[in-house]
């Protein structure tokens, strides 16, 4: 049993056994991108480190990773020819660029140079490593490896930021000697703990539970117009979904996100639909669900919507002005009550006081197979880079504490996996 304190409540948790869930069944094709850094040198290990955990590796190097490993050590220890040049009629007349790009299952960008990340963020495609990526809907892990203002400059932080944003994995740096005799952040990772931690997804990623499961998930906030410029909202991000999304993705899911609007960017490999409003929100979901092996509302949608929206902009000639709101449609407790091809059902709970009270009361009252619940208000749950759930489902519950929100999504597609897997196992 594990135990945690969380919005000030002790739990007995059961320990989610998420290695029962996940089973290598193929050899995973990983496209290794090298880049130009004198981390590179570790590149050959890292390349039998990952064929060892029985990958396939398929070296592209950028032109400055040539200065540091040769191209016929990384060749020598993947088997396979390593491929650089954008425009080589050689290599494009046996697996084109388009198609090398579709044959992976990871891309791994591992050293990651301060310049790469930069032209990653910008999403340039100036040889044939960056192209590969924007080509790709594969998951991409960067390692990076930079001396240690480089990684602490504000340009790197925000390229990394953006990386984050997309969706993408970021593994190290580790803080450390470094080659250039500074003492700090931005070495790359031990090519061993790499290797794991890829293949550790890797693992997640083919897992029997979501592997070309599709998932629909819903997130940010709805906006219910007042007039053609005003209009009732709330403070949902969209951070918490869509850290959802990108984890369920590297999960293996195929995973449609219908969002509110927010300012961010769709993570790699995900379908996203946009929508404005509750009843928007409600009739792409509706149209989508029964094709859903699993759906998730993380999407913070306004119970009620003005019942006349204002055709023109409304003036301010009285000193008060009433509104008159009317429900919208509950799209989770919908999607819960189809009755033929429903999906696993997942709900969030955001509550300002008991938390949990509230929470297991959805859960009963929607009909949900789980629900993630955080508190909510006072620069916490909304808006914020960080969260903790307390999530239950009939007879088990589990506390994830405090913790970057990418990190809780990845722990809560875990424990989606581990459930969906029960309810289906009969
Ligand atoms: O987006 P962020 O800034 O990262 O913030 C994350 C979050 C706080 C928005 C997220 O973690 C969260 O809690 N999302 C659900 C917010 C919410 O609306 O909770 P609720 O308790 O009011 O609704 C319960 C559930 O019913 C939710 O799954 C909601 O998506 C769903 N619902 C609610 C009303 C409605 N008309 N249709 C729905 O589907």
């Amino acid at each position: 049993m594990e135990c945690a304190t969380i919005f000030g409540v002790s739990m007995e948790c059961p320990r989610v056994n998420v290695a029962s869930t996940v089973s290598v069944e193929k050899s995973q094709k990983i496209l290794l991108g090298v880049s130009g850094g004198i981390a590179a040198y570790k590149c050959p290990e890292l390349v039998r480190r990952l064929v060892e955990r029985g990958a396939t590796v398929q070296v592209v190097m950028t032109e400055a990773a040539a200065s540091f490993v040769t191209p016929l050590s990384l060749q020598a220890v993947s088997g396979r020819p390593v491929r650089s040049a954008l425009l080589d009629p050689r290599a494009e007349a046996g697996m084109d660029h388009i198609a090398l790009a579709r044959w992976a299952d990871q891309i791994l960008i591992a050293p990651a140079t301060a310049h790469l990340i930069a032209r990653l963020a910008c999403g340039l495609a100036d040889d044939l490593l960056t192209t590969l990526v924007l080509a790709s809907t594969a998951p991409v892990t960067v390692a990076p490896a930079m001396n240690q203002q480089m990684w602490q400059h504000p340009a790197t932080v925000a390229n990394v930021e953006t990386l984050r944003r997309r969706g993408y994995r970021l593994l190290g740096p580790a803080a450390g000697a470094q080659a250039c005799g500074e003492t700090g952040p931005g070495r790359m990772l031990e090519p061993a703990d790499i290797a794991d931690a890829l293949l550790a997804d890797a693992a997640a990623g083919t897992s029997a539970a979501l592997a070309g499961r599709h998932v629909l998930l819903t997130a940010g906030p709805t906006r219910e117009a007042i007039d053609p410029v005003r209009y009732v909202g709330n403070r949902s991000s969209g951070k918490m979904g869509y850290a959802l999304a990108a984890a369920l993705r590297r999960a293996g899911a195929e995973v449609t996100l219908v969002s509110g609007p927010t300012a961010l960017p769709a993570p790699a490999g995900v379908t996203r639909i946009d929508v404005e409003t509750a009843a928007e929100m409600h009739a792409a979901v509706m149209a989508r669900a029964r094709d859903a092996a699993i759906f998730v509302a993380a999407a913070a949608v306004a119970d009620y919507r003005p019942a006349a929206p204002h055709p023109g902009k409304l003036k301010k000639h009285a000193d008060t002005l009433t509104l008159e709101l009317v429900r919208n449609p509950d799209i989770l407790a919908d999607v819960a009550a189809l009755t033929a091809d429903r999906p696993f059902t997942v709900g969030f709970a955001a509550e300002t006081d008991d938390v949990e009270a509230h929470a297991l009361a959805k859960l009963h009252n929607k009909g949900l197979d789980m629900i993630a619940a955080n508190r909510v208000g006072s620069g916490v749950g909304f808006e914020a880079d960080d969260n903790a759930l307390l999530v239950f489902w009939h007879g088990g519950r589990h506390a994830l504490p405090m913790m970057p929100k990418p990190a809780l999504a990845e722990a809560l597609t875990a424990l989606i996996a581990d459930r969906y897997a029960a309810s289906t196992s009969g």
